[in-house]
Order: structure tokens, then sequence, then C-alpha cells
């Protein structure tokens, strides 16, 4: 078929895509773009800026803690938290071997902090394996040799193990027995509105035994821009030293904060929509029935759904590719046939779709639609 006669039909059939391949690419809706027009800035070099102090007034009473600084993103959270908790170089930092920290962060620990992470398995619920933890941890002492923990840090949900909440009780122990050997706990809570959310608890009750919590606004919140890191007075303030050299400090940027607090005014309460679809895609998946296509439901906990792919010949990403792909020669007007699914491909046996705020029921049916449609046609592929 011609490009030309493609696109007469793409046109009149209206190819929808339906990207879910994170939360992070949502898009800021009218009211919070007002927000942002209306904001108040000022200078934030000068600690000047009415709308970034109160987003930082505000997250630390609700993480309860003493203060909070606001920043471009989650990464800089991490890493700041690594350098300021360890006080000098050539520290280790436990984290799990699923983290963010660990996988997705170039390494910044090293590369820039001059740390050195070390990782503990991550359980399929995203705590650690604590036998291999208590192994791995090494509070200071005499030898020379060797490096000593000078953070813990765990994720909160936790993404690569599908947007798993960590139990309250396992964060509170692990809390309080690295306090007890002067170690502090971070956490890296990118998503611990989603955590906060699912469990039906305030973000300080799962914050209470972190000494720091780091959380973005720019993923299921919908803001455009910006993360936060809590903590005491004396952390923060140096966190805000530590923002400074890596280039993090803004100006008038209370036009982004505005989306922010405008975030967590509207948008907290509505990630319960990101988690009841989450679970409407993989009960129809489960549905299905396929035994090439498959997920675990009950470890299902919030807006992150992993995949399972096991296809003789074919892998996770040729299987995201046909969800992509629109068949301009079937005539059916089932519109899911004409519907393009973005996912993410983890590896060869997995996949992630990431549920947010721009996906309506509508786009929800759609997908299921589509995901039949293609898995169906594997099956009967391989009779
Ligand atoms: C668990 C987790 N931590 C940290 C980050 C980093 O956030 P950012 O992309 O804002 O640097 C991400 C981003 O996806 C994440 O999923």
């Amino acid at each position: 078929m011609s490009l030309y006669k493609r696109q007469e039909i793409s046109k009149k059939r209206q190819t929808k895509v339906i990207d879910l391949r994170s939360d992070t690419v949502t898009q800021p809706d009218l009211p919070m773009r007002q927000a942002m027009f209306d904001a108040e800035v000022g200078d934030d070099g000068y600690g000047e800026d009415p709308t970034v102090n109160l987003l930082e007034e505000k997250t630390a009473k609700l993480f309860g803690k003493e203060a909070a600084v606001f920043l471009p993103s989650g990464l800089m959270g991490n890493l700041i938290a690594m350098m300021v908790h360890a006080k000098q170089r050539g520290g280790e930092v436990i984290v799990g071997s699923k983290s963010h920290i660990l996988l997705w962060e170039q390494g910044g620990a090293s590369q820039i902090a001059g740390l050195q992470l070390r990782e503990v398995r991550n359980m399929a619920d995203g705590t650690f394996d604590m036998a291999e933890f208590l192994e791995k941890l090494r509070p200071e002492g005499p030898d020379p040799h060797e490096p000593y923990t000078t953070l813990v840090c765990v994720e909160n949900t936790h993404n690569y193990c599908g947007g798993t909440i960590l139990p309250i009780e396992w964060i509170d122990q692990l809390g309080k027995f690295v306090k007890e050997r002067n170690i502090p706990l971070h956490m890296d809570g990118a998503r611990v509105f989603n955590a906060s959310v699912g469990l039906g608890i305030p973000v300080e009750r799962i914050a209470r035994h972190c000494d720091s919590v780091s959380f973005c606004l720019s993923k299921g919140l919908g803001a455009p821009v910006g993360s936060i890191l809590t903590g005491n007075k004396s952390f923060i303030e140096k966190a805000r030293r530590a923002r400074k050299v890596l280039g993090g400090s803004m100006r008038q940027s209370g036009i982004v904060a505005a989306a922010g607090l405008y975030a967590l005014d509207h948008c907290v309460d509505r990630l319960a929509d990101d988690h009841r679809n989450a679970k409407k895609i993989a009960s129809a998946i489960k549905e299905i029935g396929s035994p090439c296509v498959t997920v675990d439901l009950d470890a299902l906990e919030t807006n992150i759904l992993l995949v399972n792919v096991n296809l003789s010949g074919m892998n996770a990403g040729d299987l995201s590719s046909k969800l992509l792909q629109v068949d301009y020669d079937d005539d059916d007007d089932d519109r899911s046939r004409l519907t393009a699914v973005r996912i993410v491909q983890i590896n060869d046996t997995s996949l992630r779709m990431v549920l947010h705020k721009d996906i309506t029921d509508e786009d929800v049916d759609l997908a299921i639609g589509k995901i039949k449609y293609v898995v169906g046609k594997i099956d009967a592929h391989n009779g």
C-alpha cells in the first residue's frame, strides 16, 4: 500500500498512540499551567523565590522532616543524599540489586561522589535479602583496608520490582537497626506517593525511620519538572551546597515549583486511578490465558505492570514492536487494532507498562483490545 494511502487511512481512522512507557510522559494540564503562569517568583539563588520556599516548607511538613530542597531531578536527589550522608569520599553505599541508583544513574556515586556501591539482592517485593545485607554491612572499624558503610538506600515504590510497596514494618526495622550502628537510611521515594495512596497512609508515616527521602513531582504527580529532597536542617543546608556544585541551583524556579504545589494539592488522590487501571490491564492479560504472555496479578500494587514473555523464536522486544505496529491493510474497523501501544522492554523476557494521569478509561480499553489482538495472533501462530 502506498505511503499516501496509508496516511489517508491513518487520518480517517485516527490512529491513536497510547504511551505506557513511563509516568514521566504526561502533559501539564491547563489548571497546572495556569498555576505556573500565576506563580510569584524571585531569585532562588538568594532564597527569594516565594513559590519555591512554599513548596519546600510544605513538603518538609508533609514528610515530618525539618527541611526540604527543590531539585531539577530525582537522580540529583539520590546523588546529593549519597554525597551529604557519606561526609567524605571512600565510603560504601548499600543499594538493592535492582535499584535505580545502581542500574540507571550512571554510577554517579563513584563517578562524582567518590563512593562505591555495594549491591544486596532485591527480593521480589523490593526489600533486601537480609542475610546478604547483614553480611555486607560494614560499620566503621579500625581496619584501614575496609571501606565502611556510610549509607543504606532503599527504593519505594520499587520500579524494577514492578512498583512494589515496601512493607512499613520492614522500613521501620531497617531504619532502627542502621541507626543503632550510626548509619543513615535514605529512601529513593521517586514514587513514594504511589506507596502512600496504595497503603492509605501518609508519606510521613512511610518516611518516619528514614533520615532522608527524595521524591519526584514529575512522575505520577504529573508536574513537568522537579524533585524534592527532605531531611533535617543541617542535612538540607549541606544538600543546598551540593546542589550548587552539581549545577542544580535555579533562579526564578517558582514557575516550575508552582506546578509541584498544584500537583501535591490536586494529583495525589487520583494516583488510585492509575493503580486501578494497571489492575484492569493485568486482569485482562490474565483472562486471555496465554501461556506466552503472563502477569503476576497478586504482585501488582501500584501503577507499574511487569509482563512476562515466554515466546519461542521471539523476545519481549518483538512483542512490544507488535503492540506498536498498526496494520493498515486490515479493513476491520475495530479501533483497538488501529491503536499503537508504546511500552518499555526491560529484558528479553519482560516488558513494563506504566499507568499515568493522561491515560483515560477509553485508552485502557483500547490498549486491552490491542493486547488481546496481538497476543491472540501469537497464540494462534504457536498453535
Ligand atoms: C525509582 C527511581 N528513582 C529515581 C529516578 C530518577 O528520576 P529523574 O528521572 O527525575 O532523574 C527514577 C526515574 O525514573 C526512578 O524510577
